[in-house]
C-alpha cells in the first residue's frame, strides 16, 4: 500500500501529512522515528478508542514510545472547558514534559480539543494528528488552528499551534458512519469550487471510488490536504487568502444555527454543501458565474446524496429575515454589507466583501421552500 506525503510549509515549522491505509500501526515507527524518545498522552473518543486505540497503543509499544490515554466522551459538547481541563490534567499527571507529545486520535472535536491542550500545557508541547473521520483529515487537522466552544459560541477559545507530524489513515475511515463520511466529503469538493477545477471534475468521475476506499480515496484526501496546505502557508493567520476555505460557510453556518445544531436535522458538512450549491447560485443571481456551473454543482452533490437545498433539511427553517439575521451574527455586517465567498464559475472563488444584505435577503426569500 502506497503513502502519500504532503508538506505544509511553514519555514522552520515545516511538517509532513502522511496519508494512506494502515498508518495507525505504523504510527509508533513513524513517530519514534521523527521524535526520538518522545513520550506521549493519547487523546481519544470512546467511538474511535472501541475500533482503534488498541492497534496504536499496540504500535508505539512495539516501537518503545511510552503512552497514556486520554478517553473522552464523543460530539460537539466535548469541546468544552471541562473536557480540557480533563485534557490537561491528564497529561500533567503522566508527567510530560514540553518536549513530549499529544496525539489526538479522533475526529475534529478530538483534534481541537487535544490541539487545544498541546498548545496551552508547559507553554506549548509538541503534537501529532492522526484523524479518524474524513473531514478531520481533509480540513481539520490541517493548519493549526485548535480550540473549544464557549456560552458565547463556537470555536471562540483557542490558539494557532502546528502539529508536528499529521498521520491520516484511510482506512480507519471505514467505521466512519456513512453520513458522517459524506459530510466529509462535502469538504472535499470545496477545494475544487474553490480554485481546482480538474480535481473538481475528477471527482465528478471518482466519488464511488472514494467512497469505496483504495486509491482514488487516497488521492482525494492527499489533494485536498494539498489544496489547505497551499492556502495555509500563504496565510497562517487568516488575514486573506484563507477565508476562501469558507466557501458554503457562510450560509452553512446560518443554517447550523437555525437549525439549532441539531445533528439529527443537519451536520456540518451537509450545512456546507448546501451552503455550497446556494454560494453558486447567488453568485449565478449576481451575474457572476452561470446557471449551468451552479447547476453543475448541484448535480454533483445530489449524486453522492449530499443535501444541496433548504427544502432537503427536514423540520421547518426560519423565515428570510429570521436566517439573515443569522449570517450577519456569523459575519460582521459593516454599514449594510456583508463578506462573503462567491465565485465566477467552477474552481474560481473570490473574497467579495461588500455584498448588500439586501441581495441576501432577496435571494433567501427566492429559495426558501414554502
Ligand atoms: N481546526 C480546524 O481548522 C477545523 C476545521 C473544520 C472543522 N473543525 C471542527 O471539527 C469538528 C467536527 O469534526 P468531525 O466532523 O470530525 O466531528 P467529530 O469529531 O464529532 O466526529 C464525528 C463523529 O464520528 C465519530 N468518529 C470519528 N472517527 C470515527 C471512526 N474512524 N470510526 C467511527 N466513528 C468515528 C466521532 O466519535 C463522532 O461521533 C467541529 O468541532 C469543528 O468546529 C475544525
Ligand atoms: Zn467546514
Amino acid at each position: 500500500m502506497s503513502i502519500e506525503t504532503v508538506a505544509v510549509r511553514l519555514g522552520d515549522r515545516t511538517y509532513d501529512i502522511l496519508i494512506g491505509a494502515g498508518l495507525v500501526a505504523r504510527a509508533g515507527e513513524e513517530i519514534a522515528g521523527r521524535l526520538p524518545g518522545v513520550r506521549v498522552a493519547i487523546v481519544t473518543d470512546t467511538n474511535v478508542a472501541a475500533p482503534h486505540l488498541a492497534r496504536l497503543v499496540a504500535s508505539l509499544d512495539g516501537n518503545g514510545v511510552a503512552s497514556t490515554v486520554i478517553t473522552l466522551p464523543p460530539g460537539e459538547k466535548t469541546k468544552s472547558f471541562d473536557a480540557l481541563q480533563q485534557v490537561v490534567d491528564g497529561i500533567l499527571a503522566a508527567r510530560l514534559e514540553r518536549g513530549d507529545a499529544v496525539i489526538a486520535l479522533g475526529g475534529g472535536v478530538i483534534g481541537d480539543l487535544a490541539g487545544f491542550a498541546s498548545g496551552i500545557v508547559r507553554r506549548g508541547m509538541r503534537f501529532v494528528q492522526m484523524p479518524t473521520s474524513l473531514l478531520a483529515q481533509v480540513d481539520s487537522s490541517v493548519g493549526g488552528k485548535t480550540g473549544i466552544n464557549s456560552a458565547h459560541g463556537k470555536n471562540l477559545v483557542g490558539v494557532f499551534h502546528q502539529p508536528q507530524l499529521v498521520l491520516a489513515d484511510t482506512e480507519v475511515l471505514n467505521t466512519l458512519p456513512e453520513r458522517e463520511f459524506r459530510a466529509g466529503y462535502a469538504e472535499v469538493a470545496k477545494y475544487g469550487l474553490i480554485d481546482r477545477p480538474d480535481f473538481f471534475a475528477w471527482l465528478e468521475g471518482n466519488w464511488q471510488e472514494i467512497f469505496a476506499g483504495g486509491a482514488a480515496r487516497t488521492r482525494a484526501i492527499a489533494e485536498s490536504c494539498r489544496a489547505k496546505a497551499d492556502v495555509v502557508a500563504r496565510d497562517e493567520y487568516e488575514t486573506g487568502d484563507r477565508a476562501l476555505l469558507n466557501l458554503g460557510h457562510t450560509f452553512g453556518h446560518a443554517l447550523e444555527a437555525a437549525t439549532g445544531y441539531d445533528s439529527g436535522r443537519l451536520v456540518h458538512g451537509e450545512g456546507v454543501a448546501i451552503g455550497m450549491a446556494l454560494a453558486h447560485r447567488f453568485s449565478s443571481r449576481l451575474n457572476l458565474c452561470s446557471m449551468d456551473d451552479a447547476l453543475r454543482v448541484e448535480a454533483h452533490l445530489n449524486a453522492v446524496g449530499l443535501p444541496w437545498r433548504m427544502s432537503d433539511i427536514p423540520g421547518g427553517l426560519p423565515d428570510a429575515e429570521r436566517l439573515l439575521a443569522y449570517i450577519a451574527q456569523d459575519k460582521k455586517v459593516t454599514r449594510g454589507a456583508l463578506t462573503f465567498i462567491l465565485t465566477h464559475g467552477v474552481g474560481k472563488a473570490f473574497i467579495a466583501r461588500d455584498v448588500p444584505s439586501s441581495e441576501v435577503l432577496a435571494f433567501l426569500k427566492e429559495n426558501l421552500p414554502g
